[in-house]
């Protein structure tokens, strides 16, 4: 529905993004009524009113506009983003070189032409492979979780296996492969399963009992329970973020990873990093370049094109030839029409020029600012005396009220004050900060973001406090 049509109908009188800024306060009394009727004029068609219901969050802000470190709702208010849409946006909102990039490939006719190569497709695989040198050859998607599950299909090719561990907390994509325990609540985990895998919880309906008796959810830090399973069950393949990132920032302890990866070459099962967070945020290189661990297969999304839909898979050669391989029982399917799309793919080799261009200096700006994020926090809480422990990989961040960093997401739940988080989001929100409304959810910082952007969070991080332990 286009915003003139929604105008008509009164939802949008007036886009002034000048009318609540800067930043809210004035005694805060945030209106979001226009959100409101959007989210019900919508739901008149959408069913919950919008299409992809991992948005749906407390409060509810329709969004209309956003540009570097910014964003601004249909009632006008503005806001610090550190949400990133789900984090793609490293190098912030509306990158004027991906803007040009994408506006060029569309005025000289490049599209999608459903037949033969490009050369586009031919120059990102370039780039991809220059930055991510564990992969030997790549493939392209839309979406991260095309890129898992072809990396599944993958791992199950090669090993003839079908059983696929994964982590208890880890989110690896919507498709049955893999779409159980993430944020599964205490009672249906019953305990912390050291030493062994949990139950199986979808986190939809639909996945038949046989699909959901593949998975195997286990404790993340735990190599043990991955040992027990894999003698258990034949397995295919290994699925994890190399750091947990949509239950905040869990991080592996040393020597996790190459415990992953001695276990995968002792039992022969594919080792699979889903970087698709991770992945040109924690480095150039995903949390391969900072941990030293190869994987055989890894997936990309998110800031691989600053926030424009692609997705990669790159691994071995000889993992990712199986697409062309002549054994006809080995050879997996690759396809999609828009794989490739000329417009993302503009926007990702644009982005991955500026994310490997050292002078720009992008990763080391990050660092700056999300050491002055982390300073002033830990500043602030500590003099309101507010027990926290702040996990935080590069421009990656979360903050725990808990007495320690978790391990798992077991921990996260025996040690997150889940309440108080909930609280404290809200309030920062009222402040124009915006972190996604959802406790232990992990923050994103831009190569936009600037240090007034930091040190306006971090006084927005007071007043909250301030407001918060008065009641
Ligand atoms: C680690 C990880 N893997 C896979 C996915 C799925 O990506 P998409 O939502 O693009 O399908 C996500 C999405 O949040 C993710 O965080």
């Amino acid at each position: 529905m286009s915003r003139d049509h929604l105008a008509l109908r009164g939802v949008i009188t007036s886009f002034d993004r000048s009318r609540r800024s800067p930043l809210i306060p004035k005694e805060i009394v945030v209106d979001w009524s226009k959100s409101q009727q959007l989210l019900a004029e919508n739901s008149r068609f959408i069913p919950g009113g919008l299409a992809s219901l991992n948005r749906k969050a407390d409060p509810m802000i329709a969004f209309a506009r956003a540009k570097g470190s910014r964003l601004w709702d249909v009632d006008g208010n503005e806001y610090i983003d550190y949400h990133a849409g789900f984090a793609p946006y490293i190098l912030g909102h509306g990158d004027e070189d991906q803007i040009e990039a994408v506006t060029r490939a569309m005025a000289q006719g490049l599209s999608n032409y459903g037949s033969g190569p490009t050369a586009e497709e031919g120059e990102l695989a370039r780039l991809f492979l220059k930055a991510c040198p564990n992969s030997q050859k790549v493939q392209f998607f839309n979406t991260g979780s095309e890129a898992t599950s072809q990396a599944i299909r993958v791992a199950r090719a090669w090993t003839g296996k079908s059983g696929l561990i994964k982590m208890q907390g880890g989110y690896n994509g919507h498709h049955n492969m893999v779409a159980a325990n993430l944020m599964t609540p205490k009672d249906q985990l019953g305990g912390p399963s050291t030493g062994h895998a949990y139950p199986v919880v979808p986190i939809t309906a639909g996945i038949p009992k046989e699909e959901l008796s593949l998975i195997h959810p286990v404790p993340f830090n735990d190599l043990e329970a991955v040992e027990a399973t894999v003698k258990q069950h034949p397995i295919a393949a290994l699925i994890t973020e190399p750091a947990l990132q949509n239950i905040g920032v869990v991080k592996p302890k040393p020597g996790y990873l190459e415990g992953l990866r001695k276990l995968a070459d002792q039992y022969g099962f594919l080792l699979i990093f889903d970087e698709v967070k991770t992945g040109f945020r924690a480095a150039l290189g995903g949390y391969q370049e900072v941990s030293g661990v190869a994987a055989d297969l890894s997936t990309y999304g998110k800031a691989i094109a600053n926030g424009f839909p692609i997705a990669a898979l790159g691994g071995k050669a000889q993992y990712m030839d199986l697409a062309i391989s002549d054994d006809a029982t080995k050879r997996v399917l690759i396809a999609g029409t828009y794989n490739c799309h000329p417009v993302p793919v503009a926007a990702a080799i644009a982005a991955l020029k500026k994310l490997l261009n050292p002078e720009l200096g992008v990763y080391a700006k990050l660092e700056r600012l999300a050491q002055r994020l982390e300073a002033g926090q830990k500043e602030v809480f500590g003099r309101h005396g507010v027990q926290v422990a702040i996990s935080r990989m590069g421009s990656a961040h979360c903050v725990y009220f808990a007495d320690r960093v978790p391990n798992s997401w077991w921990e996260v739940l025996e040690l997150h004050d889940f309440a108080f988080d909930s609280k404290y989001r809200r309030a920062l929100i009222e402040r124009g900060i915006y972190n996604f409304p959802v406790a232990a959810k992990q923050g994103s910082i831009s190569f936009a973001h600037s240090e007034a952007d930091i040190d306006q969070t971090i006084s927005a991080t007071d007043n909250a406090l301030k407001s918060l332990l008065k009641k």
